[in-house]
C-alpha cells in the first residue's frame, strides 16, 4: 500500500531497543549521545531572545520563495562577520538542513541518480536520499594519525554521479579537507560536471583557536557549489526551524538559482516571525557560540585526561565540531561496547551508525553538561579497562 521509499520495518536496532527499555524501566542514564543544545543547558533562547518572534511585522504574510530580503541580509551579515562574502541574492532559506538536502536532491537528481557522501559521516543521508529516490555512492575518509580524503575512492565514484557532499567539519570525524584536497575536489567536479554540496553546520566550531577558521565552500569560484547551514548549530536554536542554502561558484549559476527558487516556491516553508527575528537571533548566537566552544574545550580536556588514565582508550585527532571519536579495543564490536556501557547507564553511539569501515570506534557528544560528561567518562574508562 505504501511507497517503496518508506522502510518496510520500523523495528529499532538492538542498541535503540535496549536504550528504550532502560528508559521505560526508569533506569538512570548518562547521555553522551545528546547533541541538542536545548537539552544540555546551552540553548540559545532565553525570554528576551524569544520575544524577537513577537515582531508585529510577523502578523502579515508576504512570502518570498527565497526568504524575506531582510532575513537573507542577516544571513549574509553573519557570513561577513566570519570574513566570508555571501550575496543575499544567492541565498534560499529553508526549515533546516534536512530540507536543504531534500531540495538539492530534487534540484540535481532524477530518480536513481547517484550522490556521493563521505564515509564515515552523518547517518541521515541514507533515509533522506531514499525518500527522494536518490542512490548514495560513498567515498572514504582514511585515518593514519589524522583523517584525510581517500582521493582514489572519490575518483572511482565520481563518473556519472550528480553531486559530492562534503561535511566541513565532518560529523563525526570533526575534520576538514586541506587545501590540496579542496583543489582536487573542485577539479574533479568541473571535469565530471558534479555539484559540491558543502554541509557547514559546524563551521563556526574550530578547535584550538585556529585563527583562520575552517574552510568554506562559499569561496568556491568556478565549480557549481551549494553551502548549507542553519540556526540549529550556528545559534543553538534547532527548535526555530530555519536553515539556508548559499549558492557559490559560477558554473550553471543562473539556472541553479532559478530551479531552486522554483522548488522553494512550491513549499514556502519558512515561517514569517522567525525571519523577522533573524537579526536579533544572530546577535544572541554569538554568545551561544562562546558558551558552546568553552564547553567543548573543557570536555576535550576531560577526555584527554581520561585517555591519559586509561591505556585502552584513545581519541582521534580532529579540527572542530561538537563530537569526539573514541578509539576502543576491537576485541569487541562497537555495538557490544555500546551495549555494555548502556548496561551501566551510559549512552554512546557505536561507530557503525556512522559507517566506519572497522570496529573500535565510539562517538560521543562534546556539548554534554560537564558533570554528566565526567561521570560517564569514568564508567567508560572502567568498562573499557576491565572488560575481557
Ligand atoms: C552534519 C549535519 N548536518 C545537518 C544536521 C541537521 O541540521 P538541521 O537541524 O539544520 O536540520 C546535523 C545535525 O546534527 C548534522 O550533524
Amino acid at each position: 500500500m505504501l511507497s517503496k521509499r518508506i522502510p518496510a520495518s520500523h523495528e529499532p536496532n538492538a542498541w535503540a531497543a535496549a536504550l528504550a527499555s532502560r528508559r521505560a524501566a526508569g533506569g538512570a542514564v548518562l547521555d553522551l549521545a545528546e547533541f541538542d543544545p536545548t537539552r544540555t543547558g546551552l540553548g540559545g533562547a532565553d525570554t528576551e531572545v524569544l520575544s524577537a518572534l513577537a515582531d508585529p511585522r510577523g502578523a502579515r504574510h508576504s512570502p518570498d520563495p527565497r526568504g524575506l530580503r531582510g532575513a537573507r541580509e542577516a544571513v549574509a551579515a553573519y557570513y561577513a562577520g566570519r570574513g566570508l562574502a555571501v550575496d543575499p541574492d544567492a541565498l534560499v532559506l529553508t526549515t533546516g538542513t534536512s530540507e536543504s538536502y531534500a531540495h538539492l536532491f530534487r534540484l540535481l537528481c532524477d530518480p536513481g541518480d547517484r550522490v556521493l557522501v563521505p564515509a564515515p559521516s552523518y547517518p541521515l543521508f541514507e533515509p533522506l536520499a531514499d525518500l527522494e529516490s536518490v542512490r548514495l555512492g560513498r567515498y572514504r575518509l582514511a585515518y593514519d594519525g589524522r583523517w584525510h580524503l581517500d582521493l582514489d575512492s572519490l575518483a572511482r565514484a565520481a563518473p556519472g554521479a550528480r553531486a559530492v557532499v562534503l561535511v566541513q567539519p565532518n560529523h563525526p570525524t570533526g575534520t576538514c579537507l586541506d587545501g590540496a584536497e579542496w583543489a582536487e575536489v573542485e577539479r574533479m567536479c568541473l571535469e565530471h560536471d558534479l555539484s559540491i554540496v558543502s554541509d557547514e553546520v559546524f563551521g563556526d566550531f574550530a578547535w584550538d583557536g585556529r585563527a583562520s577558521g575552517l574552510p568554506s565552500a562559499t569561496a568556491v569560484r568556478e565549480a557549481p557549489a551549494f553551502v548549507l547551514s542553519g540556526l540549529s548549530k550556528v545559534c543553538g536554536l534547532p527548535q526555530l526551524k530555519l536553515g539556508w542554502i548559499a549558492l557559490a561558484g559560477a558554473r550553471h549559476r543562473a539556472e541553479r538559482a532559478r530551479g531552486l527558487e522554483w522548488i522553494a516556491d512550491l513549499f514556502l516553508s519558512v515561517g514569517t516571525p522567525v525571519q523577522h527575528a533573524l537579526p536579533r537571533l544572530f546577535v544572541a548566537g554569538e554568545a551561544f557560540r562562546g558558551r558552546a566552544l568553552a564547553r567543548i574545550a573543557a570536555n576535550r580536556t576531560r577526555l584527554a585526561q581520561a585517555v591519559a588514565r586509561a591505556p585502552s582508550l584513545g581519541v582521534l585527532r580532529a579540527d572542530g565540531g561538537w563530537v569526539a571519536v573514541l578509539r576502543v579495543p576491537d576485541r569487541r564490536s562497537d555495538e557490544e561496547w555500546a551495549l555494555a556501557l548502556l548496561a551501566r547507564g551510559v549512552v554512546v553511539h557505536p561507530g557503525h551508525f556512522y559507517d566506519f569501515d572497522r570496529d573500535g570506534h565510539l562517538v560521543v557528544s562534546l556539548i554534554v553538561e560537564p558533570a554528566t560528561f565526567d561521570a560517564a567518562l569514568r564508567v567508560v574508562e572502567e568498562v573499557v579497562e576491565s572488560a575481557p
